[in-house]
């Protein structure tokens, strides 16, 4: 479903979704799963937006974080979405589309297409984990955000994964090949280092776990078995095959009350210097 690829000279990497009515179902029903709504209301809470505020969020997806911003900022204040994938900003502009404070603009986290200080507090969940160049991001973060103003990185590590696969070996290549489609799986290792380096001061780290302890359809890492096979299915060498042993194994761990996952959203707050 998704896929990365250089989109300019600069060597940009972007992921791009392959939005067909399978993929674009697939990912509506993860962003609702249970797991995600509470990832979306501990960003919320972290970033806490007040009435007023002027906002953005980098990578915004299909924009439920900015029907929640929107909210939350009223309509004195303005919210701003910003991604280069045209089928997620329709997406995005039609669920926010009650909200004449909201623009959803095409664009890219490396090159955004905004004045110096325009906004009091910027949001970005699961993004910078695809960009290739972070000190050229966030140094255009900081740059958009005004002195005193609020940034909220969350990105995920995928060494923090805990998963119960029987084929060990096979379950190891797969996510391996999985990592592929990021351009740096361990970002939030570095993170506090670049936040700091770019001008931001840290004043909060936190992480926010996703813990499945049993195989639930709705669950985060169930449909997650879905998107990560659909991604490695010939790639590296990964056969159909593979992809139906490995999603057949963890659906047995699951029928014999024998599953577990968790995995870690890393988070950081920091104030623009
Ligand atoms: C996993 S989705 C996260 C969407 C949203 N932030 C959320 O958490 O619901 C990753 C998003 O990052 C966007 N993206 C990827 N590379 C980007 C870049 N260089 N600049 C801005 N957005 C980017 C993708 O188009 C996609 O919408």
């Amino acid at each position: 479903m998704w896929r990365r690829t250089s989109v300019d000279t600069r060597e940009v990497t972007v992921a791009m979704l392959e939005f067909d009515d399978d993929g674009a179902r697939l990912i509506e029903r993860v962003y609702r799963s249970p797991d995600v709504v509470e990832q979306r209301a501990r960003s919320l809470a972290l970033l806490a937006p007040q009435p007023g505020e002027t906002i953005l969020d980098v990578g915004s997806g299909p924009g439920f974080l900015l029907a929640s911003l929107a909210e939350a900022v009223g309509p004195a204040g303005a919210v701003h979405g910003l991604d280069p994938s045209a089928p997620m900003n329709a997406v995005a502009r039609d669920r926010t589309s009650g909200f004449s404070w909201v623009t959803v603009d095409d664009g890219d986290a490396l090159a955004l297409p905004y004045a110096d200080g325009t906004f009091d507090a910027a949001v970005s969940t699961q993004v910078y984990e695809y960009v290739g160049d972070i000190p050229a991001a966030l140094a255009e973060l900081r740059r958009v955000v005004r002195p005193g103003g609020r940034v909220l990185l969350l990105d995920t590590d995928w060494d923090s994964v805990v998963w119960h696969a029987a084929d060990r070996a096979l379950h190891r290549r797969i996510l391996a090949v999985w990592d592929e489609h990021l351009a740096d799986p361990h970002l939030p290792c570095t993170l506090p280092g670049h936040l700091r380096r770019a001008g931001f001061r840290l004043t909060d780290r936190s992480i926010v776990p996703i813990f499945n302890p049993t195989y639930d359809p709705d669950s985060y890492s169930v449909l997650t078995i879905r998107t990560v096979g659909r991604y490695v299915r010939g790639r590296s060498g990964i056969t159909d095959a593979d992809v139906d042993a490995w999603a057949a194994d963890l659906e047995a761990r699951g029928a014999e009350d024998d599953y577990l996952f968790s995995i870690n959203r890393y988070c950081f707050l920091g104030v623009a210097e």
